[in-house]
């Protein structure tokens, strides 16, 4: 039986208005409703950090009620956390296809991606490695992420990847032993500092010999503080300085820490 409670799901306000009155914020209330017109916010604003919503922001392509919700959706995909989390994905299939590029030709290569969401990530990178020998293993949480990202690698011919309901906190629920990559994007901002060390010292165990975990974490941005108190999200943004304080703590070796180009997220590469 699988832990179902979402990690990414951190809300702690049930009604976003009625806070917002309370507090008598009351000029945010139309601001809110104006927001859940954009289809991207109002995934946002009602599944915090879910697979939908951040295929809405890869997709990149303003969706939302009326002529006004397109607007306001255009807004939010464009604003620098938006286009950071985008070079983030780019980042990912980069490094993914070097890691792959680089190995002996002859060896198979495992993949191990959690939490997978809609698979992005794997999807794109299969698309340009057809000739090589690898195997991708994408887990979640959500029954829907798991079903668009299989459906989605279906329609797509590759047949080399597959995809597992379960807690990417639970070794027991990996769907693979000793993967030669673990990817991991878009969990740990949810996590407490505590927990994040505990899921990195996991995921070392869990890798294989001389294996790399590719992984991210969200670093402080303009709109965080406004956002977190409006809406009651919790996320545990962390500088690059504070992630190499974090790493320092860690197993790994060859630890390599950069930025991406709107220098919002700390990129992680890093062996066992
Ligand atoms: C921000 S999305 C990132 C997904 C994907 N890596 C990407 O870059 O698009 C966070 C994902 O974590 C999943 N999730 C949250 N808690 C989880 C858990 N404990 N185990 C597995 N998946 C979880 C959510 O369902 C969601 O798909």
């Amino acid at each position: 039986m699988h832990e179902k409670k979402l990690a990414s799901k951190t809300r702690t306000i049930k009604s976003i208005p009625l806070s917002l009155l309370k507090k008598g914020k009351i000029h945010m209330i139309p601001i809110y409703y104006l927001a859940t017109l954009s289809s991207y916010a109002k995934e946002t604003l009602l599944n915090q950090g879910s697979a939908k919503a951040f295929d809405l922001i890869y997709r990149n392509e303003p969706e939302g009620r009326f002529i006004l919700g397109k607007i306001v959706d255009k807004h939010f995909l464009n604003i620098p956390w938006s286009k950071a989390t985008r070079n983030r994905l780019a980042v990912v299939q980069e490094t993914l296809k070097r890691l792959i590029e680089t190995s002996p030709p002859e060896k198979e290569i495992t993949i191990l991606s959690l939490p997978c969401g809609y698979a992005r990530d794997l999807i794109g990178v299969f698309e340009d490695i057809k000739d090589r020998n690898v195997r991708a293993y994408g887990l979640d949480l959500d029954e829907k992420a798991v079903e668009v990202a299989s459906s989605r690698a279906k329609e797509m011919g590759i047949e080399k990847i597959c995809f597992h309901l379960g807690n990417a906190l639970n070794p027991m629920d990996y769907p693979i032993q000793s993967p030669d990559i673990i990817v991991s994007i878009g969990l740990t901002e949810y996590l407490s500092y505590e927990e994040i060390i505990e899921f990195h010292k996991e995921l070392h165990s869990a890798l294989g010999e001389d294996g790399h975990l590719l992984t991210a974490h969200c670093g402080h941005h303009p709109h965080e503080k406004s956002y977190g108190e409006d809406t009651g999200w919790v996320v545990n943004s962390l500088d690059k300085r504070e992630v190499q304080e974090l790493f320092s703590q860690l197993p790994f070796s060859d630890v390599n820490i950069w930025h991406e180009p709107e220098k919002i997220y700390s990129m992680i590469l890093a062996r066992k």
